[in-house]
């Protein structure tokens, strides 16, 4: 702001003040300003996202573009080194380099607007919760005939190093996707925090490596920023995309669209279990394993939510007035421990710490007391050592809710059980994160919060 009004103060009208002022920024950033005698606004960016929404009768602009969506679907992509002028019912677009000024045509966007519409849903967050069986079909039919799967098999097999970098729930899905790789195709793959992947492991990378990229949005900034760093050092770049057209299918060598249609709320349900059940196709594929398991998904999805709706909706009631609370998980389970924890505390405010189930005796126990709630969500394959945990949280009088498939041991030592289908243990995560996903949108609608919008957050971070 400062920056620009330097210029103007000197005389300069407002393009010649944002050009210059571009050259003197540094950083990545995408703002919009204004004067208040000129009826224009101006957007400019660099290395973040920023779309121009052309409507009937108004333009408008935002650094992402599913906000746009339900207001125009005539879109412009602004560049680097553009900066673009907003008057009601039309747009210029200048050259920061000379002023001149550029002609581009608008681009129509024909995705479904089913998404941007609650459907009789009170919230997006429990529609798009619902959809999750109909957005599994979708991507296990887009898979079955996409011609990127090979290219992207062939670069995972061939990598001299696998990394899978994301952030926040995307991150969990790495998580998964690393067990999945290991368990299936014998594959160690280092799932990885986006910022952190650059801290830690980028001087390491060399040409040869591979990054897979994870994000809903493909304009997480930290991401983006990991794949410009993973790019100089040679990495070739790989995305798992659900925003089509979004900077890191731009950048990605070979992306695999997540085929969710948009998600609008904030809190990610959909999108979370496609890219988990995109991980689970191409380590099969990867592993040469028959892909039919992963074709039994929508169904036990669809199962699961008519299954565990009530139980959820008896279970939450007990949750007032905790404040605390944890998530345990372990191997296939673990990282659906984590995404759960995140989703009740992004939407119930509630401290809620996603954990390793055996690290849990390592301090945190000390923090149980008479009526603690632990969440254990347990797989098929890992019973006893969930037995232990349990006796170790209700022997301080804390109280145990398991989720996980029907187990008399279970039956016996926890005081509640979510109970899931039968579906095995890979399958298992998938069907697991269901409840957690309800669980926060029903305790957060009761603790009277708006789970689509939760306070300081926003679907797309474009911000370092
Ligand atoms: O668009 P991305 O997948 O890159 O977003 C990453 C995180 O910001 C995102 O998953 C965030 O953690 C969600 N709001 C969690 O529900």
């Amino acid at each position: 702001m400062h920056a620009v009004e330097r210029y103007v103060k000197r005389g300069f009208d407002m393009i010649e003040s944002i050009r210059r002022a571009y050259t003197d920024l540094e950083g990545d950033y995408a703002f919009v300003i204004g004067r208040a005698d000129d009826e224009r606004l101006f957007a400019l960016k660099k290395g973040s996202g920023l779309v121009i929404g052309l409507g009937e009768d108004f333009t408008c602009v935002s650094s992402d573009l599913p906000s746009i969506l339900p207001l125009t679907r005539r879109i412009v992509r602004v560049r680097d080194g553009e900066i673009v002028a907003l008057r009601h019912g039309s747009v210029e677009i200048h050259r920061v380099e000379d002023g001149r000024v550029v002609e581009r045509e608008p681009e129509e966007d024909n995705e479904s607007m089913d998404a941007a519409q609650k459907g009789g849903y009170p919230h997006y967050m429990l529609k798009e919760i619902s959809e999750q069986p109909k957005a599994a079909q979708d991507l296990v039919h887009l898979l079955e005939a996409s011609p990127h799967v090979t290219p992207m098999i062939e670069a995972m097999t061939t990598a001299r190093h696998l990394y899978l970098v994301g952030c926040g729930t995307s991150y969990h899905a790495c998580l998964l996707g690393s067990v999945y790789l290991a368990r299936l195709a014998r594959r160690a793959a280092i799932p990885v925090l986006a910022p952190q992947f650059i801290a830690q492991y980028c001087p390491a990378v060399e040409p040869g490596d591979v990054g897979i990229f994870v994000s809903q949005s493909g304009e997480t900034k930290d991401v983006l920023n990991a794949v410009e760093a993973a790019r100089g050092r040679g990495m070739r770049i790989l995305g798992l995309v659900n925003v089509l057209g979004s900077t890191l299918t731009r950048e990605s060598e070979v992306y695999l669209p997540l085929a969710c249609g948009y998600e609008i709320s904030v809190p990610a349900t959909k999108t979370f279990t496609n890219q988990v059940v995109a991980f689970l196709a191409l380590a099969l594929r990867m592993g040469r394993h028959p892909s039919d398991i992963v074709a039994q998904v929508p169904h036990l999805l669809e199962k699961t939510l008519e299954e565990v709706e009530p139980q959820v909706r008896a279970l939450e009631p007990s949750l007032k007035g905790h404040d605390d609370l944890y998530v345990l998980g372990y191997g296939l389970t673990y990282p659906i421990a984590l995404e759960g924890a995140l989703k009740l505390k992004e939407v119930t405010y509630a401290h809620c710490e996603g954990m390793l189930s055996t690290e849990f005796k390592h301090g945190p126990l000390s923090a149980v007391t008479q009526d603690y709630p632990v969440l254990f969500v347990g797989g098929p394959d890992n019973v006893p050592l969930l037995v232990s945990g349990i006796n170790e949280t209700t022997c301080r009088g804390g109280r145990a809710i398991a989720i996980a498939e029907e187990d008399p041991r279970l039956q016996v030592n926890a005081h509640d059980l979510i109970l899931l289908p039968q579906a095995g243990a890979l399958l298992n995560p998938l069907l697991a994160t269901i409840p957690l996903q309800l669980l926060a949108y029903f305790h957060g609608v009761a603790r009277g919060y708006d789970p689509d919008f939760p306070r300081n957050l926003s679907k797309t971070l474009t911000v370092d």
